[in-house]
């Protein structure tokens, strides 16, 4: 991999032998954008990009640019905008000097992608300058060796004497020749997170946006564009996601020549920054990844880079433990006595961690109270966390704890002490969501606070784990700690809080494993992902509801980062009954769990769960660690909404293993041909089936026994083969494969 400056073309080329992304120092000193795809050869320098006189008579009227500014010419969307001390607003930033080294920088106080080596990236820093008001615009590039990956991020720096805001300020801004795309964006609600939307790019403007405070359930901070004839396994494909866990904008704009500008950075609606005299201001890091070889070729991109250079710490590349969480167990009723027959039982199926979810602290006894005061609650732990954290572990299983830090009840001795702490508009109302306020995370008290509060917990008992919780969106946006200027900082001062405790408790307690959670999936990014290597990914755990969650989110996550839980049927959330293997099967492929009472299990259904634990557990490199592909997307396939598949291989290739899942039952079946991918064409492989879960039996004599790669992803499995006319045993079939190579 390499960052080339060609002084005759002032032309930059970083590639890494897979992808190519060249631009070029234009004549008035602005960079243009020239390519971004499949790799080219170093060589040949592209010519520049072609000059429009379209709109006015300045040479600042380029096609493709590569940080656009406001009011030069330009007339689409900027990738930022300053607003100078005489209340002007045009800048005029142009190249002065470029640095490229090996390795990476961190973004202070933002999470990012890192090296563990400086030799597995390169770096760009290219350096442009707005020659009136002395304001630095430094552009970040770094290209890695193994991903097909470009992080990107923004500096301003003003070394002047008079403040300038920051009015808008992208992460990354790109210019591409074409509008023959598709925009795939993930959007939702609570306990509908990452439906994927997917639709043809028209001219204007398009996009998703968050002002809620966080990413959101709505909107995950991501968007891709395939090719119309892009599929899972073949095509083009760019991704761009934004590592920011608060307000986001990730846009389209396509112009009156087709040209299509593709944006993503920090909501500029809801934001501004007094950059003050000698200041510098990082925006959020943004990851462009380009495939050739589908979405998902795309998404294993994602999926490396995220897993091994984003999340980080002792965790990151351990094998996750298998949880009980008590929450639809129990909800807010149980006692340490129930508590402990939980533990026991979770400990007797082979679960490894038990968690105790809402509810143990204050006087919590539904979601009324309490929030803030994290000290035990007297009548349901008389022991306090600690007493129960050691029974629990004296049982042989690891014990862990929800927390949700970020919040107030109005009912509570911490609001009580600090009004001013919780997050209001002076003289406005307050709203309450869930009769709960949030906390000014901006505010450097309130982070010492908690960080003094949870580690006086933290480091009396023995906890493994710990549930960050973000139960509401943030309205009255204002903090009494900053002035009027300075109001526009409000919600990024919070995402900084945010990461700033994060930061100083994964110092403090560096052997815990945190989950990330926010009603679900209202959080789940890769701002995150940084701090706490999996997240709650909804609070649906319904076994049909969550084939498309997990699909969605698999796009751009990593499956060790997806948090998956079999819970009780009727589902809490859509009341369907769906079998304990289905919801099991499902649950494999991300981090496996169970939120349930196992004492109202059934024997049979506890000797299916000690099975499914036993198995997962002998497998949870592939699952967690291994390349994950979607072979039917339940909702992009021809069987739309009928039927999906899955595969994992293993990190070694030595095994593999496909989930089938149909979804509703139907009489005289179609035989079904299901063509594996990722597997090597000249080995032969062992397959068995693990379980049919409703498949006929038939499969085990059609599929098992040594196959070849070849055949296996050529001539695929035989699905459906038989028993056209016999009636089926109910809905919600799954089976599982499990391919060992010879
Ligand atoms: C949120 C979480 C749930 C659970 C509850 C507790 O909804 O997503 O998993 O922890 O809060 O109140």
């Amino acid at each position: 991999m390499s960052i080339i400056y060609d002084e005759q073309s002032k032309q930059f080329h970083l590639t890494n032998g897979s992808l190519s992304y060249i631009i070029r120092i234009l004549e008035n000193g602005s960079i243009g954008q020239v390519y971004c795809g499949k790799a080219l050869r170093i060589e040949n320098p592209l010519p520049a990009p072609i000059p429009f006189k379209g709109f006015s008579n300045n040479d600042k009227s380029f096609a493709r640019f590569e940080y656009p500014v406001y009011g030069s010419g330009d007339f689409r969307q900027p990738a930022f905008k300053l607003r100078f001390a005489d209340g002007s607003v045009v800048a005029e930033p142009e190249y002065q000097e470029h640095r490229i080294y090996a390795g990476k920088k961190e973004v202070p106080g933002l999470p990012s992608t890192y090296t563990e080596k400086p030799s597995e990236a390169e770096t760009l820093e290219l350096e442009l300058l707005d020659n009136v008001s002395g304001v630095k615009i430094v552009l970040y590039y770094t290209i890695f060796g193994e991903y097909n990956c470009i992080a990107r991020h923004t500096a301003f720096v003003n070394p002047g004497d008079q403040t300038v805001f920051i009015e808008n300020g992208m992460s990354l801004s790109l210019d591409l020749p074409d509008p023959h795309w598709n925009m795939i964006t993930l959007t939702g609600a609570w306990a509908r997170e990452f439906e994927v939307s997917d639709a043809p790019l028209r001219p204007g403007f398009q996009g998703i946006q968050s002002m809620r405070g966080i990413s959101g359930a709505q909107t995950n901070p991501a968007l891709i564009l395939r090719r119309p004839a892009t599929t899972e396994h073949h095509g083009e494909a760019l991704g761009f996601s934004l590592l920011y866990s608060g307000n986001f904008t990730a846009a389209v704009e396509v112009d009156q020549w087709d040209i299509t500008r593709v944006m993503i950075g920090i909501n500029s609606d809801t934001f501004s920054w007094e950059l003050k005299s000698t200041g510098v201001f990082h925006t959020p890091e943004a990851v462009l990844v380009f495939s050739d070889e589908g979405l998902n070729g795309l998404s294993q991109q994602f999926h490396g880079l995220y897993r091994s250079r984003l999340a980080r710490g002792k965790w990151r590349d351990a094998e996750r433990p298998v949880l009980l969480n008590n929450w639809e167990g129990t909800y807010f009723d149980f006692t340490e006595a129930k508590i402990l027959e939980m533990a026991a039982l979770s400990r007797e199926l082979g679960v490894e961690l038990f968690v105790l979810d809402d509810g143990w602290f204050g006087k919590r006894d539904d979601d009324h109270s309490s929030l803030g005061d994290w000290f035990p609650h007297k009548t349901k732990l008389p022991e306090g966390v600690t007493g129960l954290a050691k029974k629990v572990t004296a049982l042989g299983i690891m014990f862990g704890l929800w927390i949700e830090p970020e919040m107030v009840n109005p009912d509570s001795d911490l609001f009580r002490a600090h009004p001013d702490w919780a997050v209001h508009t002076p003289e406005r109302v307050r709203t309450e969501q869930r009769y709960q306020y949030v906390l000014d995370m901006g505010r450097p008290e309130v982070i010492d606070y908690l960080f003094k509060v949870l580690s006086d917990i933290l480091k009396d008992a023995p906890i493994s784990y710990i549930k960050w919780d973000m139960n509401r969106s943030i309205t009255e946006p204002y903090s009494l700690s900053l002035s009027a200027e300075q109001q526009g900082e409000f919600f990024h001062r919070y995402v900084l809080g945010v990461y700033d405790l994060y930061a100083r408790l994964t110092a403090a307690f560096p052997d815990l494993l945190f989950e990330s959670c926010a009603s679900g999936g209202a959080r789940f990014d890769p701002g995150m992902l940084h701090y706490a290597p999996q997240g709650w990914l909804s609070d649906d755990t319904d076994g049909l509801e969550r084939i498309h969650i997990q699909d969605g989110a698999s796009l751009v996550y990593p499956i060790s980062s997806i948090s998956a839980h079999v819970s009780a049927v009727p589902n809490h959330q859509t009341a369907r009954i769906t079998p304990l293997s289905f919801r099991g099967m499902v649950a494999f492929f991300g981090v496996l769990g169970y939120e349930l009472d196992p004492a109202k299990l059934k024997p049979e259904e506890q000797e299916a769960v000690k099975k499914q634990i036993a198995f997962y557990k002998a497998h949870r490199q592939t699952f967690q660690f291994g390349s994950f592909y979607r072979l039917v997307s339940p909702l992009r396939h021809s069987l739309s909404g009928r039927f999906a598949a899955w595969m994992t291989v293993s990190p070694d290739g030595s095994e593999a293993i496909v989930g089938v899942f149909k979804i509703l039952s139907n009489p005289n079946q179609r035989p079904l041909t299901l063509k594996l991918t990722g597997l090597e064409s000249a080995a032969d492989y062992q397959v068995t089936i693990w379980e049919t879960g409703g498949f006929a039996e038939a499969d085990r004599h059609y599929n098992c026994g040594t196959r070849g790669g070849d055949e296996l992803m050529n001539a695929g499995l035989m699905l459906e083969c038989t028993d056209h006319h016999s009636p089926r045993k109910g809905d919600f079939f799954s089976e599982l494969f499990l391919l060992k190579r010879k």
